[in-house]
C-alpha cells in the first residue's frame, strides 16, 4: 500500500527519470545543507591540490534528502569516475574484490545502503579503505597464505538511512561522516522554485510555500508533489498554479496542511486512542497500524519526532500535546509526559 503514497520519501519508479532531470549537478547548485557543502568544498579543494583521492565519506539521513545526489556531485567536483553499487547487491566477497580491482586512481566507489552489506564481505573493505590493499587468502588449512594486492587510491562514499546499523569498525574507517538533516522551510521553498523552473511550471510564491510546507522538508517529496500539482492544474486548464489549486491537489493526495499523510495520522491515532497517548512499543504500533517496524522507524518516526508530534521514551513512543491538538483530540490534563 505504501507504494501508492505520494509522501513515501523512498525512491519510486516514477521518480527515476524525474529525479535525474532535477538532480543538482554541482555543490553550488545543491540547495541547503550549508555546513556539509562548506566542509566538502574544502576537503575537495585540498585533495585536488595534493593530487590525492578524497578521504572516505559517509552520508546518513532519511530517504530523499540528497545522499545519492551529493555522492555524484563529489565525483564531478573531483573530476573522477563514479562506480555505483549497494550493500545488498554485493553477494559474494569476490564481487567486491572485482569492483575494487577495477577502480582507477582517484575514483569514487559509491555504496548505497551500506548498512545492508554482509559482515564477511564488509571485512574486505577494512584493509581496502585503510591501506588501499586487498588481502587474498590462497589455499586452505595450515598451508594457507595471505597475499596482499595493492589497490589504486580511491574514495569510498557510503550512504545509509540507519547509522546505528553500521558496524563500528566500518564506521571508524570513514574520515568524514555527514548527517543530512531535514531541510529548512526556506530551503525547500527554493528547491520547489528551482524544480518548477526546470519543469517549466509556473507556481506563484504562495503556492511554492504551500508545497514546501507539506513536503516533510524533503526535496524528493517536494518534487513529487510539484509534479502532481502540475498534472492537476493542467487538467484544470490553468497555466499558473496558485495556493488554492495547490491546496485542492494536496487534499486529493490526502496530505494535510502540516505534511502528514494517512499513515502518520494513523500512527498517532493508534497511540492516542488505544494506548492512552503512550508510551507504547514500536512493535505494538506497527502491528496496530499494519505497517512494518522498519518502515515506521525509518520513514514515519523521524519526521514525527522532528515535528514534535512523537516522543521517544525509555518505555516506547508517546504522542505529544501537539499531536492531540493537531488531530483534534482533547488534551488530557493528567498526562505526565507533556
Ligand atoms: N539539496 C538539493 N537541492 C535540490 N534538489 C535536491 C537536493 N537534494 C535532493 N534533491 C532532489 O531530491 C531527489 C532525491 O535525492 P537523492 O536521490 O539524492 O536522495 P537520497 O538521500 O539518496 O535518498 P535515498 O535514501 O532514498 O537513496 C534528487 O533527485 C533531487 O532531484
Ligand atoms: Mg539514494
Amino acid at each position: 500500500m505504501s507504494e501508492e503514497r505520494v509522501i513515501t520519501p523512498e525512491e519510486k519508479e516514477e521518480d527515476q527519470g524525474f529525479d535525474l532531470t532535477l538532480r543538482p549537478q554541482s555543490l553550488d547548485e545543491f540547495i541547503g545543507q550549508g555546513q556539509i557543502k562548506a566542509n566538502l568544498k574544502i576537503f575537495i579543494e585540498a585533495a585536488r591540490q595534493r593530487g590525492e583521492a578524497l578521504e572516505h565519506v559517509l552520508f546518513y539521513g532519511a530517504p530523499g534528502l540528497g545522499k545519492t545526489t551529493l555522492s555524484h556531485i563529489i565525483a564531478k567536483e573531483m573530476g573522477v569516475n563514479i562506480k555505483v553499487t549497494s550493500g545488498p547487491a554485493i553477494e559474494k566477497a569476490g564481487d567486491l574484490a572485482a569492483i575494487l580491482t577495477n577502480l582507477d586512481k582517484g575514483d569514487v566507489l559509491f555504496i548505497d545502503e551500506i548498512h545492508r552489506m554482509n559482515r564477511n564481505i564488509e571485512e574486505i573493505l577494512y584493509p581496502a579503505m585503510e591501506d588501499y590493499a586487498l588481502d587474498i587468502i590462497i589455499g586452505k588449512g595450515p598451508s594457507a597464505r595471505t597475499l596482499k594486492l595493492e589497490l589504486p587510491q580511491f574514495t569510498l562514499v557510503g550512504a545509509t538511512t540507519r547509522l546505528s546499523m553500521l558496524s563500528s569498525p566500518l564506521r571508524d574507517r570513514f574520515g568524514n561522516i555527514f548527517r543530512i538533516d531535514f531541510y529548512k522551510p526556506e530551503e525547500i521553498h527554493e528547491v520547489v522554485k528551482r524544480s518548477a523552473k526546470i519543469l517549466k511550471v509556473k507556481v506563484d510564491e504562495a503556492a511554492a510555500e504551500e508545497i514546501a510546507k507539506r513536503s516533510r522538508w524533503t526535496p524528493r517529496i517536494a518534487n513529487r508533489i510539484l509534479k502532481r500539482v502540475r498534472d492537476f492544474s493542467q487538467v484544470k486548464g490553468k497555466d499558473e498554479i496558485n495556493k488554492e489549486e495547490c491546496g485542492a491537489a494536496l487534499e486529493l493526495l490526502n496530505i494535510d496542511e502540516l505534511g502528514l499523510d494517512e499513515i502518520d495520522r494513523r500512527v498517532l491515532k493508534v497511540i492516542i486512542e488505544k494506548y492512552n497517548g503512550g508510551p507504547v512499543g514500536l512493535g505494538t504500533i506497527a502491528a496496530a497500524t499494519n505497517e512494518e517496524v522498519d518502515t515506521i522507524e525509518e520513514i514515519y518516526e523521524p519526521f514525527l519526532l522532528q515535528q514534535g508530534f512523537l516522543m521517544r521514551t525509555p518505555r516506547g513512543r508517546a504522542a505529544t500535546k501537539s499531536a492531540y491538538e493537531h488531530l483534534g483530540y482533547p488534551v488530557p490534563e493528567e498526562n505526565r509526559l507533556f
